[in-house]
């Protein structure tokens, strides 16, 4: 039978970025134990987070609370006592203004970004046609297929510097405020949203940069997204030091992937409470409610704010370390083959951003001959989605998941390194 899709059906099932790294990586993981997996974004099993994990299911266990969560559903708001706690930790830690009612659980952060962008932008009943607004391109790959709408997003270029002239191999990205006010001029915008720390570049937005964008988005009357996939307060994988804001034009989302729960498919979205109102009835029609486990298993460590301690005192510790070092042999293999390559400034998240300004054939096709040779990557052109022009930059990335073991790393970049050398020499 020949199936036929509907315009949404199709643009929702139809090929992605997201859709080829999730199968790659799952298919690599399960299938072929010699590829070198710096693709997906897989946290490390952090040995003392694993032991943390096996911990909080005895106590769910010995408790009985196992049988309860695996038995009944969660209201589609998410369990109102951890809710709680958290209201009350974040108010309490932090003077963030925030009651049960400006927090939601979601079944993951990226089903969050699915409804938080079609709940702000797309045709609107007055026939306008909002977008996100994306303010520092590159972005998470992960947003670019979500948009039920064509065309909903739009996207900023950065400034690129040189922060430190005798480190003339690392660059940053920064936000280009005029041109992000521009281009709110230009489109009718829904809200802004930024990853922060980015990925894949492993930027993050100071302070000052973010507090500027909160302040830009308030004149037009619109949210700033922040998605704290990686950030603060939790899990907090952030190399730089940062107070954590909020107030009614912002909407933070927190996920417990990157504390080493991806697999509980679990988030929240703290956010004016007509913002929780709208995901928590998105909630109930598409999924009714959400995994009970993950919820669970940091209802204790919300309720007593040990979840605020795991990121400076056990991952950002541990990913910096693993993002010094692979800096460090990635920066040595490129010299060791001659190749002129240079790093975004790791700041944060599990990847480092790998810019080859000479390279002359695609990342997309670097990405299938690496693969040919059992590393696996990720090209950077998907991450540039919502730009209005073409840049060349765009096709001159790779990012390169550093979670991994520092063999797997030296041996990958071994291989990275070599290949760009006979790429450039014609072969
Ligand atoms: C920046 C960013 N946002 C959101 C997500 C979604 O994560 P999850 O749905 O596991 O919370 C990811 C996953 O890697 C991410 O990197």
């Amino acid at each position: 039978m020949d199936f036929e899709f509907s315009l949404v059906g199709g643009k929702i099932s139809g090929p992605s970025g997201i859709l080829t790294l999730m199968d790659d990586l799952g298919r690599a993981l399960a299938s072929d134990p010699d590829m070198l997996m710096l693709g997906g974004g897989n946290p490390a099993l952090v040995p003392e987070m694993v032991s943390l994990w096996r911990e909080r299911i005895d106590v769910l266990l010995a408790t009985g609370t196992m049988d309860k969560l695996l038995g009944q559903y969660d209201p589609p708001q998410g369990n109102l006592q951890v809710l709680a706690s958290l209201a009350k930790l974040l108010k309490s830690r932090f003077g963030w203004n925030v009651r049960i009612e400006n927090i939601a659980a979601t079944s993951g952060g990226q089903t969050a970004f699915f409804y938080l962008f079609n709940l702000l932008a797309g045709k609107m009943k007055n026939g306008q046609h909002r977008k996100i607004l994306l303010p520092l391109t590159p972005e998470y790959i992960g947003y670019a297929p979500l948009g039920l709408s064509e065309e909903h997003f739009v996207g900023c270029r950065p400034l690129i510097s040189t922060p430190d002239p005798t480190q003339p191999h690392i660059f940053k990205y920064h936000l280009d405020l005029p041109a992000v006010e521009q281009t709110m001029q230009r489109h009718a915008i829904g809200a802004l949203a930024i990853s922060r720390p980015t990925n894949p570049s492993g930027n993050f937005l100071s302070d000052e940069e973010t507090q500027q964008l909160v302040e830009l988005a308030a004149a037009h009357h619109v949210p700033v997204i922040i998605d704290n996939a990686y950030g603060a307060p939790f899990p907090g994988v952030v190399f730089r030091d940062t107070v954590p804001v909020w107030n009614e034009s912002i909407i933070t989302t927190f996920s417990l992937s990157k504390l080493g729960l991806p697999g509980t498919r679990t988030a929240f979205v703290v956010a004016a409470p007509e913002i929780i109102r709208a995901i928590t009835a998105m909630s109930a029609v598409t999924g009714l409610s959400h995994g009970t486990l993950g919820q669970q298993m940091v209802a204790g460590l919300i309720e007593s704010g040990e979840i605020l301690d795991l990121g400076p005192q056990i991952l950002r510790p541990f990913y910096e370390k693993r993002s010094q070092f692979a800096v460090e042999s990635l920066t040595a293999k490129l010299r060791q083959h001659g190749v002129n390559g240079k790093i975004h400034m790791s700041e944060g998240a599990f990847f480092l951003w790998l810019w080859l300004p000479d390279l002359p054939i695609p990342a997309s096709e670097l990405y299938e001959r690496l693969k040919r040779r059992k590393v696996l990557v990720v090209p950077g052109e998907p991450f540039f989605f919502g730009l209005e022009e073409p840049w060349d930059h765009a096709r001159q990335c790779l990012r390169l998941n550093f979670a991994q073991p520092a063999n797997v790393l030296e041996r990958a970049f071994e291989i990275i390194a070599s290949e760009v050398a006979a790429i450039m020499k014609g072969a």
